[in-house]
């Protein structure tokens, strides 16, 4: 029998949350290495992002459960380029680089990889997150500096019409941010698919339409 609610601590916490969770299971059942599947699996399918012959990048990839929806996807071999500063093992048909996105080295690593395919992505998948500090203000610069980079990121890799969705938590920079899509993208909308948990401040931007900054 587990711990009663009082003195079960934060792991405690977090696992019973894990087993009551339907996502959980369900991605257990459905072979997903994260429940977070089913997070671009509910956008994809409201919002049709993800075509057979979509060029993907999915950045902050690991463990996987993102790469794995995307692969499932596409047609052909490598056509999912994923990246993450953690180990991922192995899927089929995705081409994984182990690195921080906002190095140098990583980022020719993508742009070889995206090279096979023209050079550039019809999609920028991001369901990154900074490591938190508990410093509010520097976590939020943090953020901020993120969201930044994957902004520079679109333009030298993402098509012109190519679509970005990217995760943050709701704060004081958010505004910004979507501006600063907005300059650069023709549409920009807020999305929180059903498996993001309602009590989290975790929302998606959802920018469609590249053109590039004026
Ligand atoms: C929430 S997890 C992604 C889960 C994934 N979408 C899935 O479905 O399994 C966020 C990931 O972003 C990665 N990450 C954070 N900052 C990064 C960076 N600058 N470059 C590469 N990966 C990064 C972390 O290592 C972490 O694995």
């Amino acid at each position: 029998m587990g711990l009663p609610g009082k003195t079960r601590g934060k792991s405690g916490q977090w696992a019973a949350r894990q087993q009551r969770d339907p996502y959980v299971k369900q991605a257990r059942q459905l072979g997903f290495r994260s429940r977070a599947a089913f997070k671009l699996a509910q956008i994809d399918r409201q919002y049709r992002l993800l075509k057979a012959d979509s060029i993907i990048v999915d950045l902050g990839s690991a463990p996987g459960g993102w790469s794995q929806y995307a692969a499932n996807q596409v047609h052909a071999a490598n056509q999912v380029v994923a990246v993450d500063c953690l180990v991922m093992q192995v899927i089929d048909k995705v081409q994984f680089i182990h690195g921080d996105f906002t190095q140098t080295a990583v980022t020719a690593q993508i742009a070889a990889a995206l090279a096979r395919h023209g050079g550039r992505a019809d999609v920028v998948l991001s369901d990154m997150a900074p490591n938190i500090s508990g410093i509010r203000s520097a976590d939020q610069a943090r953020a901020a500096e993120l969201q930044h980079a994957i902004v520079q990121f679109c333009r030298h890799s993402l098509k012109p019409d190519g679509q970005l969705l990217s995760k943050l938590f709701v704060g004081e920079t958010t505004a910004d941010l979507r501006a600063q899509l907005s300059a650069e993208f023709a549409q920009v909308r807020t999305v929180k698919p059903p498996a993001s948990r309602p009590q989290s401040k975790e929302i998606y931007l959802l920018a469609r339409g590249y053109h590039g900054a004026a």
